[in-house]
């Protein structure tokens, strides 16, 4: 099932997610496969569980786009182990669609996360997959990439989207 995504203003995208603590049940697996799908059918490279109005420590990646099936990412109660070196590129998030901005982020990042069995496991990514392990950790924490340009852009945005619900064009 492809949910609906939660736009910036929605107060689940600003508070810490809780904890995951039942792991390899059907509905864990099932959820997992409708963020996937979720995920595709937005066109994205990542998507966080509040991105879809559940306040739960799961992401999924796939920095491929579908392409690689080896590529298909799940975290659970990921933390941000190590960053590495820095890389500048632009950001995007499904949830602030119609905007991009540079943002700075590490260009090598390990995290520790647990899969879906509860197993714990680290990784290191580097570039596209550093950036979306940035990214979609912070959502969990209530973090968007917007906290991390700055306050003149970040204000600017938020007037524009303002003005979009004013005129019924963001919901
Ligand atoms: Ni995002």
């Amino acid at each position: 099932m492809v949910y609906p995504i939660v736009k910036l203003g929605d107060p689940v995208l600003e508070r810490e997610a809780a904890e995951v603590t039942e792991f390899d049940t059907p509905e864990l697996h099932k959820f997992l496969d409708d963020m996937f799908e979720s995920m595709y059918a937005a066109k994205g490279v990542g998507l966080a569980a509040p991105q879809i109005g559940v306040s739960r420590k799961i992401a999924v990646i796939d920095v491929s786009n579908g392409e690689k099936p080896e590529d298909k990412l799940v975290l659970i109660n990921p933390t941000i182990l190590k960053v590495d070196g820095k890389q500048e590129g632009e950001e995007g998030c499904l949830s602030i669609p119609g905007f991009r901005e540079q943002v700075r982020r590490g260009r090598s990042v390990t995290i520790r996360s647990q899969n879906v069995r509860g197993e714990v496991f680290e990784q290191t990514g580097e570039d596209l997959l550093a950036r979306a392990f940035l990214h979609e950790t912070d959502h969990l924490y209530g973090r968007l990439y917007i906290n991390h340009i700055s306050a003149l852009k970040r204000d600017l945005m938020k007037r524009k989207i303002k003005k979009m619900q004013r005129a019924g064009d963001w919901s």
